[in-house]
């Protein structure tokens, strides 16, 4: 597996970079784009003893599925890792590919309360309870498109719950990851967060 371009590091203002022209503003989130044709699960972090580590394997969503005829051509996995007291990290890796992207989040699968945004993944969220749709949104066809960004209580806060809540979600299964795009504004990718046993603090 050759891999080559790896970090195309716009200033930390930007943050999403699909070439070394192209950044696209309003996501604070470290970012990178690599032309890499394969991905592969060893890629998760190792998670040191005391830190929370949860993953998804992102696949087509059932909006996708459901829909006769749909289809996408997106993948991806994401992680979330948790040293206790911080820095908590979000990581997302888009493959395959996907049409006019606008937005990721993690949700709470409560079909009652409408599968609601429990943490953003981009592009940055900074005000409570309000989503926020890159514009323009952005499309790759090959390769890969990865987000990574450092998120504390604020950000699950803007969602109106707390860490511990969070948490006890997260253990329960009851969060998913889920890849907005213009054809599928619900959804066009999704997988469930496992969390690694125990899932808590050591
Ligand atoms: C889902 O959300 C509704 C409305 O907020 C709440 O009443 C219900 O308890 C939630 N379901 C679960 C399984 O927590
Ligand atoms: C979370 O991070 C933001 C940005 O760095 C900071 O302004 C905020 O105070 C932090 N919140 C907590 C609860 O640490």
């Amino acid at each position: 597996m050759t891999r080559h371009a790896s970090k195309l590091g716009c200033a930390a203002l930007l943050a999403l970079c699909l070439s070394a022209s192209v950044c696209l503003s309003g996501v604070a989130a470290k970012s990178s784009y690599t032309k890499s044709s394969k991905s592969s699960k060893s890629e998760y972090p190792r998670a040191p003893p005391g830190t929370l580590l949860a993953t998804a394997e992102l696949k087509a969503a059932s909006a996708v599925t459901s829909n006769p005829g749909g289809i996408t051509g997106g993948k991806g996995f994401t992680y979330l890792m948790l040293t206790k007291g911080g820095p908590y990290t979000s990581y997302i890796k888009l493959t395959g590919k996907l049409r006019q992207v606008t937005m990721a989040h993690v949700h709470w699968k409560n079909a009652t309360a409408k599968n609601p945004i429990r943490l953003g993944l981009f592009p940055s969220v900074t005000a409570p309870g309000t989503p926020v749709l890159l514009n323009p949104p952005f499309s790759y066809n090959k390769g890969e498109v990865t987000f990574e960004r450092a998120w504390n209580e604020t950000d699950i806060g803007y969602w109106g719950t707390n860490l511990d809540t969070f948490l006890a979600l997260l253990r329960n299964g009851e969060l998913y990851v889920n890849v907005h795009t213009v054809t599928y504004p619900g959804g066009e990718i999704q997988g469930t967060l496992k969390c690694k046993s125990p899932c808590r603090f050591q």
